[in-house]
């Protein structure tokens, strides 16, 4: 071995080294050049390796001229994995492109429930005459939801009321908002213009015209003086604004055990005007609320002087408003949540 023979040698593996390099057309590929040529066990080592065979003078000048192939193997390497780096960012952003001229996808506002509609309707009307929204509790004692309202544990009007217990005893699911009369009379003085919207639950066989779970609004009024003749008024009035003017209404005697005298109240059907039609079992008339006199027993035990202090009260189902309003013939479309009912309030 001497000096020329070695120098070709490096010269050749430099060519061959620079020309891999330009070859390798992967990150991957590189590092296997990399590996080839410089690594531990590489071409370069190898050709070296011939040096301990030449004279001692000649060694350094082969040592610069395999530093020198390194440096220059180094730095095609280097030219080269950017180059790669590049043409994959490059692909990745052509791969990733965003086309922000492209119209964008309108999203869906959502609307409010047509029962929160409807409560919210019969507030508005009912705030018009200085009525104040308030609310009760969805698990009621059972002495407020009937004692306090004139219903002995063991009255026979309970049955008009089909319960659900929960595992506390004493305590159930409201079956009415009436409960509410009783904790607003025991926190607020009189004058009271109370209106009390809430969901109610009831024992009940589910079916179109029955839920056990349902809306309702309580009304309660107390005063100095307070008369059926201003309940009769009041609920007139409330008639009109929902279902427009002109519209007939009447009282019929009703019974409630928390109201003395009791009433329903009636307004002429709205689907028929009064002929008779199957949604109004034929009479020409719906029953939208139960209403009356708040029982002397009940403004008693709301804290309350009779003597001194009368009131009406007025229990009306906000599902059967909505029916009315909307048209909607099966009461269990309210709650089954399907979207393509819901849609059609927003
Ligand atoms: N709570 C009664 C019911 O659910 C409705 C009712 C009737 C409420 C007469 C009242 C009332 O306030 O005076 O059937």
């Amino acid at each position: 071995m001497d000096l020329d023979t070695l120098s070709a040698r490096l010269s050749t593996l430099e060519q061959a080294g620079l020309d891999a390099i330009r070859a390798a057309s992967s990150p991957e590929a590189l590092e296997a050049v990399q590996v080839a040529y410089l690594g531990r066990r590489g071409e370069l080592k190898t050709v070296l390796g011939g040096i301990g065979a030449l004279p001692a003078p000649d060694r350094p000048q082969v040592g610069a001229i395999g530093n020198a192939v390194r440096e220059a193997l180094e730095a095609a390497l280097e030219i080269r994995r950017r180059e790669l780096q590049t043409a994959a960012l490059d692909a990745r952003l052509a791969r990733e492109t965003v086309d922000v001229t492209l119209p964008g996808r309108p999203f869906r506002s959502g609307s409010l429930h047509p029962l929160i509609e409807t409560n919210r309707e019969i507030a508005r009307i009912f705030g018009q005459f200085g009525f104040v929204v308030y609310e009760g509790p969805e698990v009621e004692s059972d002495a407020r939801n009937f004692q306090a309202l004139n219903i002995p544990p063991d009255h026979p009007a309970r049955d008009l009321w089909d319960t659900l217990y929960v595992d506390v005893p004493g305590y159930l699911l409201r079956t009415h908002t009436s409960p509410g009369q009783i904790h607003v009379m025991q926190q607020t003085a009189p004058p009271i213009r109370a209106l009390l919207p809430g969901r109610c639950f009831r024992y009940e066989a589910v079916d179109a015209s029955h839920g056990f779970e349902f809306f309702q609004v309580e009304g309660l009024m107390v005063d100095e003086g307070t008369t059926m003749a201003d309940l009769r008024g009041l609920l007139d009035a409330f008639a009109q604004a929902m279902f427009g003017r002109g519209r007939p209404t009447r009282f019929r005697p009703g019974y409630y055990p928390f109201t003395e005298p009791s009433v329903a109240f009636d307004v002429q059907c709205v689907v028929c005007n009064g002929v008779g039609c199957p949604s109004c079992k034929r009479t020409g008339w719906m029953t939208i609320l139960g209403a009356g006199m708040v029982h002397p027993v009940v403004l008693r035990n709301g804290g309350l002087d009779p003597e001194r202090y009368q009131g009406f009260a007025f229990g009306l189902g906000t599902d059967r408003i909505a029916i009315l309003r909307y048209g909607i013939d099966d009461i269990r479309m309210f709650l089954e949540n399907d979207l393509r009912f819901l849609e059609q309030f927003s």
